[in-house]
C-alpha cells in the first residue's frame, strides 16, 4: 500500500484536491544555479493498481533495474514508453465505467524514482520541487517521506521539501496514478495517457523570498502611453519571523535593457503587528504614463520587469523577472477589442501532441507548431483543453498570438452532473483559479476559458465571479453558458463572448444581422478538419467579414492526434483509436487536423492560409480594392506581384506598387495593366501575391502570405456536340490510339470521413451521429452495384483519323440518387505515367465548397498520395480545362482535352471502391496503374463528421448531366 495517502486513497475522493501543495504563483524565474533540472531517465515500475504498489517500491532506496524495474524518460507519457499500458481514445464516453467518482478495476499506477544531490551553496534555502505535470493525480515522496499529493494534469504542483531534504544523495519518488475521481473533469476527446508529462526539478529559495509577482500592464490608446502596476508578494517561510527592513526594488527595462521611468523601493509590510488592517507581506507600485510601445500579435513588443528583493542590510537576496506587453483588452460594442482595435480572430485550436512522446511536446515541438501555424496565417490560439506549458504562453508573447487560455475541466460523459455537484465545486475553482495565478501576467492571454463541454451550473458561476474579482482586465469565454441559455442574452455571468462551436454559417449571420445581442460572436471551435473536410470554409468567412458582430473563430483543430505504432511486421503507421487494443474508443474521430501528427499540412491547410491571409485583393468596377486585414501594422512587410493570364498562359506581370495601406483600412487602385478585350473562350485571369520580403522567424523571404486570383474573362461552357442516343463507334484507330483508355461510368467516392463515419457504423447508422450521405449511398447501393444499372447513360465515341478519341456522355441522374457523390468518368492507365499536368484549379487538391484558395493556372506535379490518416476519397482538382500525363520512359504524354463544361479531376495510384474497403493505411496497396477520375459533378465536402453538412448548392441534383473530352496519345 502507498505510504500515508494509501488508506485514504484521496484519489477516489474529488474533494481532495491536494495535500502539501504550494499556492499557485507566477512563472518566476529564479538564478540558474539555484534551480536543477531532474529531467531524463528515472526508475519506473508499473503496477495494477495503486493498492498493489507495495510501501517499499516507494521508501527503499533506488533499485538498480530487475524487479520490473526500468528506465523511463521523464518529461515522458509512459504510456508511450513502456509495455502493459498503451494510450487509451475515447471522445465524449469515459474509458472506464462510473459513474463519478467511480475509478477502474485496473488502474494502472506508475512509480518514478531517481536520486538528487543538493548544492553545497544552497545550504540555508528553502527547497522546492516542481512537478510540470502529471496525468492524473501524483503523491511525491522524498527519502521514504510522504510530501505532498497533486491534481490537475495540466498545471503544475509544487511541494516544500526543506524538511525531509538531507545532504548528500536524496530519493525521489513519484506515484502517478492514471485514473480518479478527477478524470471525470478531464473526459476531453483527446488520448488518455498517464505519466510525467512535463519538466521536473528542485529548486532552492532564499528563506525570504519574492512569492509572487502580479503585473498589470496596461495601454491608454488615446494617450498613447502605457502603465504599470504591480503586486509583488514576499514570503516569509515557516519558522522565519517576519522582519522589519525588508525592500522590494522593481523597474521597467526595455529590450535594450535600457530603464523606462523611475526605479522604485518599497518596504515589505512585515508583521501581523495590527491584523485588522494588516494586508499581508505585499508591496504595490505603479508607473503611470509611460513612453512604451504597445503589444499585439502583429507587433509583440515587450518590455522586463526587474524585481529584487533587498534583505535590512542592504543585500539583494532574491530576483526575478517577468516580460511584459502593454496592451488592453476590451469587449465593446459587439466587438473584442485589443488597444481599442477589433482584430480578426484567425484562429485554431491546438492539442499538447507529438505522434512519438504524446502529452510530453518539447519546446521544439512548441515553436515548431508556432512558426508552421504563422506560416498559414493563424493569429490565435485557443489552448483546447487545457492551459499548456507556460513556456508555450512565453513563446506566444514574444512571437505574436492571441490566446485563449483554458482551464482544463470537461465532464463531457457527465456533461449536465458535476457542474452542479458540490464535491466537484473545489475542482472547478481550483482548477481555473490556479490557471489564471499562474498566467495572468501574460499579454498574449487576451480572454479565460472556464473549460469545455461540462455543462453550465453553480460551479461554473463560482469559477467565474472568482476570476472576474481577480482579474477584471480580460473577459471570459465558456461556450455551453451560451449554448444552452442562448445567444443573445444568455450565460452572461459565466460567459463575454457568444463562442458557440460548428453553428451554421446562416444561424451566425442571423445572431449579427438581427442586432439582438450585444456581445461578440467568436467560434470557438469550427470547420472540423477530419479527413478530407473543410468545405464551406471561405463561405464562413464571407459572412463573417461582412457581417456586424462576427469576429472569426478557432477551426477545429490543429493537428491529428495519430501516435506513431510499429507493428509486428515492422510497418509504422499512425494510430487512431482502438489501434491499441483500447476499448471503447472512438475510433479516427481523434485524427481531425488540418496538419497531420507529424505536422505535414492536409490540403485544406492552404484554405486556410488564404481565408485567414492578411491582405485582400478584389475586383472593383474601376480596378481593384485592396484591404489591409491588420489591425496595427501596413503592408510594408510584404511585396506584390500580380500576373496576368490566358489560358493559364501568363502574357504580362510586374510589381504591384501600393504605396502604404493602413490597418484596417482599403484603398482603390487601378488594375496594373490594360485589359484589352480578351477572346472569346479564353480564361482571363489577374492574380496577385504577396510574398514577405525578409526572413522571419517562420518563414525565408519570399513566402507567399497572400493571394487573390480575379478572373476577367471566363471560357463559355456548353457542352458540344447533340446528345447521341446510343453509342457510336468511330471509325478502325491508329495503332497509337489503341493504348488509350476506356471510361468507365462513375458514381461513388470513398466516402470521406464527412460522408460517414465508415469505421463507426454504429453511430453513423444507428444512432445518426456524423454525416448521413454513405448511409444512403449504401441504401441505394452506389457503393456495390454497377453505376449503369442505376442512372440513364448514353455515350457517343467518335475517332479521329490522328487518333484522337472524343467521348460525350449524357447521364441522367434519377431522384433517388439526389446527393450522389459524383457524376462522371473512371480510365485506368498504365503505371508509367508519374506527373500530371493541368489546366485547371491548383495546385494542391481543391473541391466544389474548398477552393477559394486554389488559382487556375497550369500545374505540374507528380502523383498524389494519401494525404489523410483514415483511407478516403482524395485528390480532387476542380475545373480542369486538360490534362496530359507524361509517360516516364517514353515521354509519350497521354492528353485529355476537355470540350464543353469544364470537369473535375483527379489522378491518384486508388480505386475509389479500394480506399473505402480500407480502415487504414496499412490496408492500403499502391496500384501499378493509374486512376484518373473526371467528374462533370463532384459533392462539396461540408464538415458533417461534427458540424453543417455539403450546402445544398454544392450537392449534386438530380437530372441530366452532359460532358465530354477527347484523349489523344502525344509522342515525346
Ligand atoms: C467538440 C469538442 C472537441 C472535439 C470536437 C470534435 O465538441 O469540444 O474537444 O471533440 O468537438 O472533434
Ligand atoms: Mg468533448
Amino acid at each position: 500500500m502507498i505510504p500515508e495517502i494509501g488508506p485514504l486513497r484521496p484519489w477516489t475522493d474529488p474533494t481532495q484536491i491536494q495535500i502539501g501543495r504550494l499556492p499557485m504563483r507566477s512563472t518566476l524565474p529564479i538564478d540558474p544555479a539555484f534551480r536543477q533540472i531532474l529531467d531524463g531517465a528515472w526508475q519506473f515500475r508499473l503496477f495494477e493498481h495503486p493498492d498493489a504498489v507495495p510501501a517499499d517500491a516507494v521508501t527503499s532506496g533506488i533499485p538498480d533495474g530487475g524487479g520490473g524495474w526500468h528506465s523511463v524518460q521523464v518529461p515522458g507519457n509512459w504510456t508511450m514508453q513502456v509495455d502493459g499500458d498503451h494510450p487509451h481514445y475515447t471522445n465524449i464516453q469515459m474509458p472506464f465505467p462510473g459513474p463519478p467518482p467511480a475509478t477502474p478495476a485496473r488502474n494502472p499506477t506508475g512509480v518514478y524514482r531517481r536520486t538528487f544531490a543538493l548544492d553545497s551553496s544552497w545550504t540555508g534555502r528553502r527547497l522546492v520541487l516542481h512537478v510540470g505535470g502529471a496525468e492524473s493525480v501524483h503523491a511525491v515522496f522524498l527519502n521514504g517521506a510522504f510530501v505532498g499529493y497533486g491534481t490537475d494534469s495540466r498545471l503544475p504542483s509544487e511541494y516544500d521539501v526543506t524538511d525531509v531534504v538531507r545532504s548528500g544523495e536524496n530519493d525521489l519518488a513519484v506515484v502517478v496514478i492514471r485514473y480518479s475521481a478527477h478524470s471525470y473533469v478531464e473526459d476531453q476527446d483527446q488520448w488518455w495517457m498517464a505519466g510525467l508529462h512535463r519538466t521536473v526539478y528542485v529548486e532552492a529559495r532564499a528563506s525570504v523570498h519574492i512569492g509572487d509577482v502580479e503585473v498589470d500592464a496596461d495601454w491608454d490608446p488615446v494617450a498613447m502611453t502605457g502603465s504599470l502596476s504591480m503586486r509583488s508578494t514576499v514570503r516569509f517561510e515557516p519558522n522565519t519571523e517576519p522582519m522589519r527592513g525588508y525592500q522590494v526594488r522593481a523597474r521597467l527595462e526595455d529590450a535594450e535593457g535600457g530603464r523606462i521611468g523611475s526605479e522604485t523601493e518599497l518596504p515589505v509590510p512585515h508583521r501581523h503587528f495590527a491584523p485588522y488592517v494588516f494586508k499581508g507581506h505585499v508591496v504595490t507600485a505603479t508607473w503611470p504614463d509611460l513612453a512604451v510601445r504597445p503589444w499585439s500579435a502583429e507587433s509583440p513588443t515587450r518590455y522586463t520587469v526587474r524585481v529584487e528583493l533587498v534583505d535590512p542590510e542592504g543585500a539583494v537576496v532574491d530576483s526575478t523577472t517577468q516580460q511584459v506587453g502593454f496592451r488592453r483588452i476590451e469587449v465593446r460594442d459587439r466587438q473584442l477589442l485589443v488597444n481599442d482595435v477589433a482584430v480578426w480572430i484567425f484562429g485554431v485550436n491546438r492539442h499538447d501532441h507529438h505522434p512519438d512522446r504524446g502529452k510530453a511536446v518539447t519546446v521544439d515541438d512548441m515553436r515548431a507548431d508556432l512558426s508552421a501555424m504563422r506560416a498559414l496565417n493563424i493569429t490565435a490560439i485557443r489552448t483546447s483543453h487545457y492551459p499548456n506549458d507556460s513556456t508555450f504562453l512565453d513563446l506566444c508573447d514574444e512571437l505574436g498570438f492571441y490566446v485563449i487560455d483554458e482551464a482544463n475541466i470537461e465532464s463531457h460523459g457527465y456533461n449536465h452532473v458535476l457542474c452542479d455537484d458540490p464535491t466537484y465545486r473545489g475542482t472547478w475553482l481550483e482548477r481555473g483559479a490556479r490557471m489564471v495565478t499562474r498566467d495572468r501576467n501574460h499579454p498574449c492571454v487576451i480572454a479565460w476559458s472556464l473549460g469545455n463541454e461540462s455543462g453550465y451550473g453553480d460551479n461554473h458561476d463560482a469559477l467565474a465571479g472568482w476570476i472576474r474579482s481577480a482579474d477584471p482586465s480580460r473577459p471570459l469565454h465558456y461556450e455551453d453558458a451560451i449554448r444552452l441559455e442562448g445567444w443573445n442574452d444568455g450565460g452572461r455571468a459565466a460567459t463575454d463572448i457568444v463562442c458557440p462551436m460548428y453553428p451554421t454559417i446562416d444561424s451566425i449571420a442571423e445572431y449579427g444581422e438581427s442586432g439582438l445581442g450585444d456581445r461578440p460572436l467568436i467560434m470557438c471551435e469550427y470547420s472540423h478538419a477530419m479527413g478530407n473536410s473543410n468545405g464551406s470554409l471561405a463561405d464562413y468567412w464571407d459572412v463573417i467579414t461582412s457581417t456586424p458582430g462576427l469576429q472569426g473563430g478557432f477551426m477545429w483543430e490543429w493537428k491529428d492526434h495519430g501516435l506513431r505504432q510499429v507493428l509486428a511486421d515492422g510497418t509504422r503507421r499512425l494510430a487512431y483509436g482502438g489501434q491499441f487494443g483500447d476499448i471503447p474508443n472512438d475510433c479516427n474521430f481523434v485524427a481531425d487536423g488540418v496538419m497531420s501528427a507529424d505536422l505535414e499540412p492536409h490540403p485544406a491547410a492552404a484554405e486556410m492560409a488564404w481565408v485567414y491571409r492578411p491582405v485582400t485583393v478584389r475586383l472593383t468596377p474601376d480596378g481593384m480594392e485592396i484591404e489591409n486585414r491588420q489591425s496595427f501594422i501596413g503592408l510594408d512587410w510584404m511585396r506584390a506581384e500580380w500576373e496576368l493570364s490566358s489560358d493559364g498562359v501568363v502574357t504580362a506581370s510586374g510589381n504591384l506598387e501600393v504605396g502604404d495601406v493602413g490597418p484596417r483600412t482599403a484603398v482603390a487602385v487601378p488594375l496594373p495593366v490594360a485589359i484589352v478585350d480578351a477572346p472569346c473562350g479564353v480564361d482571363v485571369c489577374l492574380t496577385v501575391r504577396w510574398t514577405s520580403r525578409d526572413t522571419t522567424w517562420w518563414a525565408p523571404a519570399g513566402h507567399l502570405v497572400s493571394w487573390d486570383q480575379m478572373t476577367l474573362a471566363e471560357r463559355v461552357a456548353s457542352p458540344n456536340g447533340s446528345a447521341p442516343e446510343s453509342e457510336a463507334t468511330g471509325s478502325t484507330l491508329p495503332a497509337d490510339s489503341v493504348s488509350l483508355p476506356q471510361p468507365r461510368l462513375n458514381l461513388f467516392r470513398a466516402a470521406t470521413d464527412n460522408d460517414g463515419f465508415k469505421l463507426m457504423p454504429d453511430l453513423a447508422v444507428r444512432l445518426r451521429v456524423g454525416g448521413q450521405a454513405l448511409r444512403e449511398w449504401q441504401v441505394v447501393g452506389l457503393d456495390r452495384l454497377d453505376p449503369e444499372d442505376l442512372v440513364r447513360h448514353v455515350t457517343k465515341r467518335t475517332v479521329d483519323p490522328a487518333g484522337t478519341v472524343g467521348y460525350h456522355h449524357i447521364v441522367e441522374v434519377p431522384d433517388e440518387l439526389a446527393d450522389a457523390p459524383r457524376v462522371g468518368v473512371v480510365l485506368q492507365v498504365a503505371g508509367r505515367f508519374e506527373r500530371v499536368r493541368w489546366f485547371g484549379h491548383g495546385p494542391h487538391e481543391n473541391y466544389p465548397d474548398r477552393r477559394a484558395s486554389a488559382m487556375l493556372a497550369i500545374w505540374d506535379q507528380p502523383i498524389d498520395r494519401l494525404p489523410y490518416l483514415v483511407p478516403q476519397e482524395f485528390g480532387l482538382r476542380t475545373d480542369c480545362r486538360w490534362l496530359e500525363l507524361v509517360d516516364r520512359d517514353t515521354g509519350r504524354t497521354l492528353r485529355i482535352d476537355i470540350d464543353g463544361p469544364p470537369l473535375h479531376m483527379s489522378v491518384i495510384r486508388h480505386t475509389s471502391s479500394e480506399l473505402f474497403a480500407a480502415a487504414s493505411t496499412t490496408d492500403l496497396h499502391v496500384r501499378d496503374d493509374v486512376i484518373v477520375c473526371l467528374d462533370v459533378a463532384h459533392r462539396g465536402l461540408g464538415t458533417a463528421s461534427c458540424g453543417p453538412d455539403v450546402l445544398p448548392e454544392y450537392r449534386i441534383e438530380p437530372g441530366r448531366y452532359e460532358f465530354g473530352y477527347r484523349l489523344s496519345s502525344i509522342p515525346a
